[in-house]
């Protein structure tokens, strides 16, 4: 998976000197300045993309990472930013020699003032932890996602994070309210604010989601949180075709209105891959061509059940669903999303992995899948799963080793069946380095230049995540 960025020589950067080493180690520590056992640090999630650095720094505040940023744009030291090191694109992993600055200590700062909603936390706080606190509380992150245990809050803002609840709550454009951004001159840059509505100029802040550490490191987030649900049910269908899938989401939002949460897709070669690798059991008897993960997040319990309850009914009455199960218990409702949140798992079990993470108009959803499928029949295996409700396939093909001319035939075809289908080549992951080739696909040349200009503001001396989404030497 490296070639892409791989094929791009190292930029003019400076090489780390143990004058550089000495500096970090007097501005955060020497017990925060790692050059030993880093590869958690230098490879994903997948360990499949693997880098090389020379030194992670793990700075504890915005101060801090201001000093290593100011320091390192003055000696032209290129750096990668990671945070809980989740991310599918190998956006936060290194290439060739570039610093890595973790996030993972800048996790001290919980603030939330209840009568708004509105929490200010620090950008290493993982995903789970900030829940966690906020269900003392009543409150809830209106983001959720499978690296929830390890994802860190800046990380989700930078990655564009999308997860399984964006359905009911919307992106992280609807919460974001402001950020502190250290940028790749190491000036802080307090964006936005705290109000819930501020419309006095152009919305700063949000120009650090899904900007891949691009234009500087997210050291604190300030966002709208939600009520926590009081009642959250769950329920799957077993359903023979896709265009049955369709209708089945048409008649969910419409019975289930506005506590329709998540609507997911889980295909069947994908369940049994799930059943193969991992210790888990589908939650039906047989075998089924799709498996839909229906939640609802609501007020009132019972009147929550009878929705879903009668929505059920009428999925089978009607013959769209052949099947369905409502969890009677937490236990069970666990036991449906594992089966979903760990698809991913099972698929990289599968073999060498080739990921993708697209949007595609839902007519042409799965029509993505049937044609790779087709296409790559007894060299490959073909999975789906992903936020149908939204328009998100995360395909998914396998390979018992790593087959280069399959590399190199796959992702020109995927990307340019999804561009030419009014898709978008990345619907939540982001481009990174995985798809760095292809990242202009669907965009017009003055975005693109608008983009590198934005670039130059930020970082002027391209230090940040170069040979990535947006390219030093562009
Ligand atoms: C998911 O929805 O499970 C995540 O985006 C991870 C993945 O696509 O593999
Ligand atoms: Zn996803």
């Amino acid at each position: 998976i490296r070639s892409a960025a791989a094929s791009l020589s190292r930029g003019n950067f400076a090489k780390i000197s143990s004058a550089d080493l000495s500096f970090f180690e007097k501005s955060i520590g020497n017990d925060y300045v790692k050059t030993k056992e880093i590869d958690n640090y230098t490879s994903d999630w997948t360990r499949q993309m693997k880098g090389s650095s020379e030194c992670v720094l793990l700075p504890t505040s915005t101060e801090e990472t201001s000093a290593i940023l100011r320091y390192c744009a003055e000696k032209r030291i290129a750096i990668v930013v990671q945070g809980g090191n989740t991310g599918l694109v190998g956006g936060a992993t290194p290439i060739y020699d570039e610093v890595v600055l973790s996030t993972s200590r800048i996790n001290k700062r919980f603030h939330l003032e209840a009568s708004s909603g509105v929490l200010t936390l620090d950008g290493g706080f993982i995903l789970a932890d900030a829940d966690n606190r906020l269900a003392e509380r009543g409150f809830m992150m209106p983001l959720d996602l499978g690296a929830k245990g390890s994802c860190q809050i800046g990380g989700c803002v930078a990655a564009g994070a999308g997860g399984i609840r964006l359905l009911r709550y919307g992106s992280l454009h609807s919460h974001l309210l402001g950020c502190t951004l250290v940028d790749g001159k190491g000036t802080i840059l307090n964006l936005g604010g705290r109000l819930r509505k501020d419309n006095t100029s152009l919305h700063t802040a949000h120009l650090a989601i899904g900007s891949e550490g691009q234009l500087g490191v997210v050291t604190s987030v300030t966002m709208g949180v939600v009520p926590r649900p009081q009642s959250i049910l769950s329920a799957m269908l077993a359903v023979s075709s896709y265009s049955d899938c369709i209708r089945l989401l048409s008649l969910a939002r419409s019975k289930l209105g506005e506590i329709l949460s998540s609507f997911e897709v889980i295909d069947g070669d994908t369940m049994k891959c799930v059943e193969r690798h991992l210790p888990l059991k589908n939650v039906f008897e047989g075998e089924h061509n799709f498996y839909l993960l229906i939640e609802t997040h609501g007020s009132n319990g019972d009147h929550d059940a009878e929705k879903l309850n009668g929505f059920v009914e009428e999925a089978l009455g009607a013959e769209l669903a052949v099947d369905g199960v409502a969890a009677n218990s937490e236990s069970e409702r666990a036991h449906m999303w594992r089966l979903r949140e760990e698809s991913p798992l099972a698929a990289a079990k599968d073999g060498y992995i080739y990921k993708f993470d697209v949007s595609l108009p839902l007519e042409h959803f799965y029509r993505l899948t049937e044609e790779t499928r087709e296409k790559l029949k007894g060299r490959a295996r073909v999975y789906c799963y992903g936020h149908l409700g939204d328009g998100n396939s995360h395909l998914n093909v396998t390979t018992d080793g790593e087959d280069e001319e399959l590399k190199k035939e796959l992702s020109p075809f995927v990307y340019n069946w999804v561009v030419s289908h009014g898709g978008s080549i990345s619907a939540e992951h982001g481009i990174g380095q995985l798809k760095r080739d292809y990242r202009s696909l669907g965009k017009s040349e003055e975005e693109s230049a608008l983009i590198r200009s934005l670039k130059d503001v930020f970082d002027p001396h391209r230090i940040l995540c170069p040979y990535k989404m947006i390219h030093s030497q562009e």
